[in-house]
């Protein structure tokens, strides 16, 4: 018999993907239209969600090594442009659940209760990926979202599989953690950890970039100063910014003994970013703007979801439980990445950066 040839509805599975939207009553046709389109929606989704994983375990494995080699950054950000052109077009799909009107939601949402995207465990493992800390979640009630999904797991084939999954996610390294190793050894002045004048060179650097710092701060006061002088108490709004910069550069949040980790990692960021121009450092700078993009998409997708929830239920309760609209509003101002937000307020334009040393290791003198 000669080898089957290869068709697009078997390849795609796609009789068993068109029977799969028959709702509880596991049959399409007793569903009123409405329905249908919130449970594809629903659907088309998590299977973005399921690329946007993928990626992300693709760019952290990466990004884990003991050694990146130069040639796998453009790689790394390969797979983040992904995950953040699947989160723009995850925003979009809140358009077509919007034709949905709030009355004929109503007329099965009694129905699908206690049903809730607050259940989906390939968005907890996405969080859960990207670096979100347990102390960082938005609590359900009293509940933690993840005990949530544990508790669930009691009831149903489905849920103990969904419980199984985060709880092995839980077990990974973060995105956040192999970012943060890979930030640590970024060369700085040409001087990499583990030099034995290393701990030098970034304190020196860190020191020049402050007094830089100090300088500039003092020229935008002047500048601001002679424009507006009505503006208000600037003066002290400036001096809490160059101490802010100090803090953040020293690293006087972090527990003592993480102290000169985190130093290290948040002067190779700010090292990468300042000199983004050199050959050596202008990939790792477009790692670092996936990021932020990505956690930018983030909060988007969070707040669209939000208004288009607040459109379709007002501030009513919501079929999960916690207090709805409230709730998700609480969840967009949760932060991951928050060094990589924070080192834009401390940067320069170029002609106050303190000179380069050892231009050639970067690839070209400036
Ligand atoms: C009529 C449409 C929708 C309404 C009224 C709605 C409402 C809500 C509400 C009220 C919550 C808070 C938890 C709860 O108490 O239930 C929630 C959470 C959530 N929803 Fe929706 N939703 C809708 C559509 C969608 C769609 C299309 C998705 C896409 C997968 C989605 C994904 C989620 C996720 C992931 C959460 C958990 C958010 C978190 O805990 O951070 N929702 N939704």
């Amino acid at each position: 018999m000669s080898e089957p040839v290869p068709n697009y509805t078997d390849y795609l599975k796609l009789g068993e993907l068109l029977k799969l939207q028959g709702g509880l009553e596991d049959d399409e046709a007793v569903l009123i239209p409405d329905e249908l389109l919130f449970i594809v929606v629903h659907q088309a989704l998590e299977l973005w969600f399921k690329i946007v994983n993928r990626e992300l375990r693709l760019a952290r494995d990466h990004l884990a090594a003991p050694r990146v080699p130069e040639e796998t950054v453009p790689h790394v950000v390969h797979h983040l442009r992904r995950v953040n052109r699947v989160l723009e077009l995850a925003v979009e799909h809140f358009k077509v659940m919007e034709t949905l009107t709030p009355q004929d939601f109503l007329g099965f949402r009694e129905k699908i209760t206690p049903a809730s995207g607050f259940q989906s465990s390939q968005m907890r493992e996405m969080e859960i990926l990207l670096g979100i800390k347990s102390s960082q979640r938005v609590r359900y009630g009293k509940v933690d979202p993840i005990e949530h999904l544990e508790k669930l797991s009691k009831d149903s084939t489905a849920g103990e599989e969904a419980w199984a999954k985060v709880q092995s996610v839980q077990a990974e390294q973060t995105f956040q953690e192999a970012l943060r190793t890979w930030l640590y050894r970024t060369p700085i002045h040409g001087s990499m950890p583990g030099d034995e004048e290393d701990d030098a060179a970034v304190q020196r650097f860190i020191d020049q970039y402050l007094v830089q710092f100090d300088t500039f701060m003092d020229r935008q006061f002047e500048q601001l100063e002679s424009s507006m002088p009505e503006s208000g108490d600037n003066s002290k709004r400036f001096e809490q910014s160059k101490k802010a910069a100090k803090d953040f550069l020293l690293a006087l949040d972090a527990d003592e003994d993480l102290r000169p980790r985190m130093r290290r990692i948040r002067a190779g960021l700010l090292f990468i970013e300042s000199y983004r121009q050199l050959p050596l450092l202008a990939w790792p700078r477009l790692l670092i703007d996936s990021v932020v993009e990505l956690e930018q998409l983030t909060l988007i997708w969070r707040n669209r979801h939000a208004r288009m929830v607040e459109r379709m239920i007002g501030r009513r309760v919501g079929t999960g439980g916690s207090s709805g609209v409230d709730y998700l509003d609480k969840t967009g101002k949760v932060r991951i990445f928050t060094d990589l937000w924070a080192v834009r307020t401390v940067m320069m334009p170029k002609d106050c950066l303190p000179p380069l040393g050892n231009p050639d290791f970067y690839g070209f003198a400036t």
